[in-house]
């Protein structure tokens, strides 16, 4: 019988990718994929350190893997990979014996012979060398959404924004060729996948290595020019390297699905210094004006960290500010937590209260529910193009999908409709995420996913 493995997942979507890279690895040696971990003969738990938070959950797993082993009385090969991994290394193997291969980030591709001489050997291996090859074998990962792939752009990260632990555990920043990225699209296209996600700590950073005129604004358009690509989209853009070809290529290129996620962190000059981002309020908030004047329609996202060290009720006043200023379709929120390595971990004392940063941040996603909540009201009678990219998470008899700027829709269709692109009228809405009616019809279901 087969050998099984299961992929728990934590952090980005750069986490996540790089499971669907491990997966595909891992059925190339002849595994297949297990729905759970106890009848798994690998478990592969890929961590994430940007927080603390998410670094616990390294733990718990660990100990619910070893619970499970007593319990069936497996002996699974226990892999532990991702940011965790590359960062604490051989501490992981001193202070959980039940690890049998630890892998960073950079050396996912070395994972199949790693857990054949851990098999062999029966005692620990680790690999978290600073490999620079980017290179990935074509048609290898496994796509794990039914409507977008995912593709790697650029890895690694120079910015060291000085909370950020990425710069440490995914190394420098290294471009991939532009011609390995579309033909990493082309066979995503070809294997009935419309949206793409080009991926990178800072995507409009991209200059392709293999081609001087290739910048990220030529990648775009390139990649939408891909036969059978409807969508793209990418993740995340810097503000400071938002450029005009950029704009331009948001407002020319219809495939190019007009949203920006652009992560300001915090609306006080003091702590964006401190913070290293290098752009004060003003000039972000200049950018989102120019965005909304050229791109007409463009929905904006944001990340932002609550209690920073040093963050005064002044400064967290101006994050609100700025929060009531952007009209933020989406924001994703985060409690400061100290990472090791960091510039701010080694320099500036965690001295914000847990219970202060606790009440900034309820007061904050508080503030942008009533945004989003406004802003939702506001699309009520539109008609949005949705890919439909699963089942409802509430409701079975109902699919789900995104607009092009990135909101969710729950709309009642036939789940052989996920993968398309169907266009959707706006009727109600939840505190994050609309309701629809399709306007698709049957003969348009008819039409080869390709025609769409
Ligand atoms: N503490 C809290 N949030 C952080 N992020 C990154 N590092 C930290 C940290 N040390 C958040 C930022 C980033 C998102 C991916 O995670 O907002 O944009
Ligand atoms: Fe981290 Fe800053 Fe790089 Fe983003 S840009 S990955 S926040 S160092």
């Amino acid at each position: 019988m087969a050998r099984k493995y299961f992929v728990q997942t934590f952090g980005c979507q750069m986490n996540y990718h790089d499971s669907e890279r491990i997966a595909g690895l891992l059925e190339r040696e002849g595994l297949v994929p297990s729905a759970v971990p106890a009848d798994a003969d690998v478990v592969v738990i890929n961590t994430c350190s940007v927080r603390e938070k998410a670094e616990d959950k390294l733990y718990t797993e660990l100990g619910e893997v070893r619970e499970l082993a007593r319990e069936t009385g497996r002996d699974p090969i226990v892999v532990v990979a991702g940011c965790v991994a590359q960062q604490e290394g051989e501490r992981l193997l001193k202070r959980d014996a039940s690890i049998d291969v630890v892998v960073g980030t950079q050396s996912l591709k070395q994972l199949p012979s790693l857990i054949a001489s851990a098999a062999d050997r029966r005692h620990p291996v680790i690999d978290v060398q600073p490999y620079d090859d980017v290179s990935f074998p074509l048609g290898v990962a496994r796509p794990s959404d039914p409507a977008r792939a995912w593709v790697t752009i650029i890895e690694g990260c120079n910015e060291f924004c000085s909370f950020c632990v990425v710069p440490y555990t995914r190394g420098h920043e290294r471009m991939r060729p532009s011609a390995d990225i579309l033909a990493e699209v082309g066979h995503a296209a070809a294997s009935g996948l419309c949206e793409v996600q080009l991926l990178g700590q800072i995507v409009n950073h991209y200059q392709a290595p293999d081609d001087p005129s290739c910048d990220f604004s030529e990648l775009l358009r390139r990649v939408a020019a891909v036969d059978g690509i409807r969508r793209v989209r990418f993740a995340s853009p810097h503000p400071r390297h938002v450029s005009d070809r950029l704009i331009d290529a948001l407002r020319d290129e219809p495939a190019l699905c007009r949203h920006l996620h652009l992560p300001v962190q915090s609306g006080s000059n003091r702590i964006l210094k401190t913070m290293r981002r290098r752009y004060s309020r003003e000039e972000y908030l200049d950018l989102l004006d120019t965005l909304r004047e050229r791109v007409p329609g463009i929905a904006l996202s944001t990340d932002i960290i609550v209690g920073f060290p040093g963050e005064t009720d002044e400064d967290f006043a101006l994050t609100m500010d700025l929060i009531r200023q952007a009209r933020y379709h989406s924001m994703f929120s985060f409690k400061y937590s100290s990472r090791p390595g960091t510039l701010a971990g080694k320099r500036y004392p965690d001295d914000v209260l847990e219970a202060v940063k606790t009440e900034r941040i309820v007061a904050l996603q508080r503030l942008q529910a009533a945004i989003q909540i406004e802003l939702f009201a506001g699309m009520i009678g539109e008609v949005h193009d949705v890919l439909i990219d699963g089942v409802s998470r509430r409701r079975d008899w109902e699919v789900t999908g995104r607009t092009p700027g990135n909101t969710v829709v729950n709309v009642e269709a036939p789940t052989a409709w996920i993968g398309r692109i169907i266009p959707v009228r706006i009727t109600g809405y939840g505190p994050n995420s609309l309701r629809g009616e399709t306007l698709a019809t049957v003969q348009q279901e008819q039409e080869p996913l390709h025609a769409r």
